[in-house]
């Protein structure tokens, strides 16, 4: 079995869906169950006895200890951490004690674990980190994309705080020997994505009759990955990565912000026929120290574990859609209670006046 830590969270809760698809090796899923977090992600797999879930810190050592014991995986998925850069900005310690105490404390409980296993088990284990294409810093237009020899150069406290976990696991493998694996991904869409990172906001907002914000310019450029293409890429990294290896993984779609908020309303108007999605988009005040542009050079994961994406922008925006449409429900419960405090702090608290 394999133990999978944040997967109550967006792509985690994708990954093990998708995992269940293709394979029928348990799964234990460690979640703290924050904000982020959600068990009716997962409600398809609540007879199933393929999967465990426990609710608990991946910073709670004895916890952690108690499970590699007693469920003895052959491998480690790190999902869990704090992932959104908005709050980061408001708020940077939860994302201090979850992406870095809380990744260190998974990493030093993993090594003292695989360190006394049997020959075989201790050959066969891998501990895979996930991580952000963030860590890389800004672009310029003309710069080339981000390579796995990029040079770190993180600029909010999230991605500082990724950076900061990233760094452990290599010191981790390099000094320990620990057989660790790391995925630096970029900008990721689709299915169970909770409404405060750009696209899902936009749908609900759209859907709702409320402003779409676009921060400052809208010029800024993400390289757009659909969330099932993510978890094929963990997939193929968990079966053949290299040891000690980091592998980028992205969608070749860099697009420009504003580009992805007008070809989403464009998308709406085809399901939701009679509106005019657009005349709500309004610019508001930039976030502050805003990455420009990021863009991933995806080379090393296709030439080495034959991994490329399946779904094109417009493929998966369509997909991604039509499942916020069909899936009311989950939207009304995620964007009940706390979800309006932090709107009303982020959007309406002075951080995004319209400019
Ligand atoms: P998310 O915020 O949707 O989910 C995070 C999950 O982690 C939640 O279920 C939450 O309850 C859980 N969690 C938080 N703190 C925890 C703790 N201390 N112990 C146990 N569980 C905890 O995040 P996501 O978008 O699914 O991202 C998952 C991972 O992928 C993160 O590590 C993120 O940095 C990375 N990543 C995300 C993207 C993206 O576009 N979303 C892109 C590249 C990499
Ligand atoms: P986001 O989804 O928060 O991901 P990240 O900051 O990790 O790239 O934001 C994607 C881009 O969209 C980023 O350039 C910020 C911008 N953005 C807006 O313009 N308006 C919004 O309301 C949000 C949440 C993001």
């Amino acid at each position: 079995m394999i133990l999978v830590t944040g997967a109550a969270g967006f792509i985690g809760a994708n990954f093990v869906l998708d995992w269940f698809v293709e394979r029928d090796e348990p799964v234990v899923n460690l979640d703290l169950l924050t904000y982020a977090g959600n068990l009716g992600n997962l409600a398809s797999l609540r007879d199933d006895p393929r999967h465990v879930f426990v609710r608990g810190d991946i910073g709670d050592r004895t916890l952690v200890e108690g499970l590699l014991g007693r469920y003895r995986p052959r491998a480690i998925v790190n999902f869990a951490a704090e992932s959104h850069v908005d709050r980061s900005i408001h708020g940077p310690a939860e994302f201090i004690a979850t992406n870095v105490v809380g990744s260190f404390n998974l990493l030093d409980v993993a090594k003292a674990h695989w360190l006394a296993l049997p020959d075989a088990e201790r050959e066969a284990f891998r501990f895979l980190h996930v991580s952000t294409d963030e860590v890389y810093g800004s672009l310029g237009p003309g710069d080339p994309a981000f390579s796995e020899t990029t040079p770190y150069a993180p600029n909010s406290p999230y991605s500082a705080s990724k950076a900061a976990s990233d760094h452990l696991v290599r010191a981790y493998h390099h000094t320990y020997g620990l057989p660790t694996l790391t995925s630096n991904c970029s900008n990721n869409y689709g299915p169970l994505q909770f409404p405060e990172k750009l696209i899902p906001l936009m749908i609900v907002n759209a859907l709702a009759g409320k402003p779409l914000p676009v921060y400052g310019d809208g010029q800024n450029v993400r390289d757009w990955l659909y969330v099932g293409d993510h978890c094929s890429a963990l997939r193929a990294v968990l079966d053949g990565g290299r040891p000690g290896e980091t592998y980028n993984v992205g969608g070749n779609a860099e697009i420009r912000n504003l580009d992805v908020v007008h070809t989403l309303c464009r998308v709406l108007a085809e399901c939701v026929p009679g509106r005019d999605f657009t005349q709500q988009i309004a610019f508001v005040k930039d976030r502050p120290g805003h990455d420009r542009r990021y863009a991933i050079d995806a080379s090393k994961i296709r030439h080495e574990l034959a991994w490329a994406p399946r779904e094109t922008f417009a493929t998966g925006l369509a997909r991604t859609v039509r499942w916020y449409l069909d899936h009311r429900a989950w939207v009304d419960a995620v964007t009940s209670g706390e979800y309006q405090k932090w709107i009303s702090l982020n959007y309406e608290a002075g951080a995004s006046d319209p400019a």
